[in-house]
């Protein structure tokens, strides 16, 4: 007995350092690609400087074709002694939360502010407190030295404020999502194209580290096939304002009402379901959900429980999941290939096949882990499929600290100077915006619906089918 118990002390010790072995020494014996390893070690894009410095002043080829909008730093040098002047329309929550980035860019003046609701122009007059102040945005757009608008207002009020910005010559920058319907957000879009203005849009992903990283080893295969793409968004709270006096209930939680808003599919999918372009480089052609109110039965209008299945024309999906009274799982898009998954939120990836010790190590694992007592019939050949418990690598060599937000505003900065758009940027914009309204049509129709042919543009996998001008 005695010589048994040392004989599996000795086979224990030994899985553990054929375990330990696997880990450190043979990574591309398991399927990762030794060039990635490599990439991580050398190209950690954490701070801004290292940011700027890898895409933008040494050129960084591999990034600039998953992300092409980077190249809006290209001049990043040039523009040094440049400075461009901006006016923050609905400086509200969001707005002042893009002022803090913006007071910091020596490239920028906020030189005007426009709300009709006194005190978040007097917030705002805290970051700018040189701003000329109005409440009206036309008399905004009538100042022919303001280069551009950043439009961060209540959904349904963006579209006619964005087309006026552009009709007086105003490079824009427009939060999420840009139109309150899909034909506003067409309307948007054409008139971009006609002004040859600058437009971005409220999408900070794009300029996040962690999902340009992620979509690099996305393109170049690391992940194998991607046939699903998994995103939730889940909270728990009832996604109200306190409101100072009964009238102002709709000006404050707008984002409850269907006149204003469109819930959960315009304020949270709008960001995970551009992940799908990004990703798989190309658009879903077909959308179906379900959505209801189940659980903040407090007057709301808006749906508080929501899923939606986005449908490639290859049959893969991507969904989008969000309840309002359960946070377990918080958020994340889990990018799902053959080999491996991304997880970009977390910032971690996860491979799918690490080589099984071998087969007498495997046996005193399952023994270890009582595998043998749960599965009476089948043996080793059936396991119950739990979630893999790999831990994973991040992405980038340490914890990320920025969303993106702040590179997205340097990058809009950049091109407002250079007067340049860079590429797709305002397509996936405009996909993103588009997606999350076709979604919110197919769950208040309880219909499955395809892409309209008259909304789409020149872009990845889609064609114009109207060129004239709006
Ligand atoms: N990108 C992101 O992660 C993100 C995060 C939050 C909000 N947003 C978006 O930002 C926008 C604003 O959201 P918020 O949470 O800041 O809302 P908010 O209610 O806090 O702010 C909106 C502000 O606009 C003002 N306003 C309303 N109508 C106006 C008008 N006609 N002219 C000028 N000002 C007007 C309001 O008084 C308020 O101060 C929304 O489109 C939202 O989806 C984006």
């Amino acid at each position: 007995m005695f010589e048994w118990i040392i004989l599996f002390y000795i086979l224990r010790n030994h899985y553990f350092w054929a375990v330990f072995y696997y880990r450190c020494f043979a990574p591309e014996k398991r399927g990762r690609p030794k060039f990635y390893e490599d990439c991580i070690m050398k190209d950690t894009l954490i701070n801004r400087r290292e940011f700027l410095k890898n895409i933008g002043m040494l050129g960084a080829g591999v990034l600039l074709s998953a992300s092409p909008w980077l190249s809006a730093f290209s001049e990043v040098k040039e523009t040094s002694h440049e400075k461009c002047r901006i006016a923050v329309i609905g400086p509200g929550s969001r707005g002042r939360f893009l002022m803090s980035f913006l007071v910091q860019n020596p490239k920028v003046d906020i030189v005007a502010l426009c709300d009709i609701y006194q005190p978040s122009i007097d917030k705002a007059l805290k970051l700018a407190p040189n701003a000329k102040v109005y409440n009206d945005y036309h008399r905004v757009l009538e100042d022919k030295t303001i280069d551009a608008v950043v439009v961060a207002t209540p959904l349904n009020s963006h579209c006619q404020i964005v087309l006026d910005a552009f009709d007086a010559g105003k490079h824009v920058f427009c939060e999420k999502t840009i139109g309150f319907t899909m034909e506003e957000c067409y309307l948007i879009y054409q008139k971009h194209i006609q002004t040859g203005k600058v437009f971005f849009t409220g999408q900070q992903r794009l300029f996040d580290p962690r999902y340009i990283k992620a979509m690099e080893m996305i393109h170049a295969g690391t992940f194998g096939e991607i046939n699903a793409i998994h995103t939730f968004w889940n909270r728990n709270g009832d996604w109200r304002r306190e409101v100072p006096s009964p009238e102002l209930e709709r000006l404050i939680n707008w984002r409850l009402y269907r006149e204003y808003s469109k819930g959960l599919m315009t304020e949270l999918a709008c960001h995970q379901l551009q992940i799908g372009s990004w990703a798989l480089q190309k658009l879903p052609e077909k959308v179906m959900g379900h959505g209801a109110i189940t659980y903040w039965k407090d007057g709301r209008e808006v749906y508080d429980n929501v899923s939606c299945i986005y449908v490639f024309d290859d049959g893969v999906k991507m969904t989008f999941d969000s309840v309002i009274s359960n946070k377990f799982y918080g958020l994340e898009e889990q990018i799902m290939g053959n080999l491996g998954t991304v997880e970009p939120e977390k910032g971690k990836y996860y491979f799918e096949s690490v080589p099984p010790a071998p087969g007498f190590l495997q046996m005193i694992n399952d023994w270890e882990n009582k595998v043998f007592d749960s599965l009476p019939f089948a043996g080793t050949s059936w396991a119950p499929e739990t979630a893999n418990e790999n831990k994973g690598e991040f992405i980038l060599g340490e914890r990320p600290k920025s969303d993106g937000t702040s590179l997205l505003l340097e990058a809009f900065a950049e091109s407002v100077i250079t007067c340049k758009q860079p590429e797709r940027i305002a397509e996936e914009g405009y996909y993103a915006s588009m997606l999350c309204l076709l979604g919110d049509q197919a769950l208040q129709e309880e219909k499955v619906l395809y892409f309209p042919d008259e909304y789409k543009i020149d872009y990845l996998n889609h064609k114009a089918i109207k060129t004239e001008a709006v």
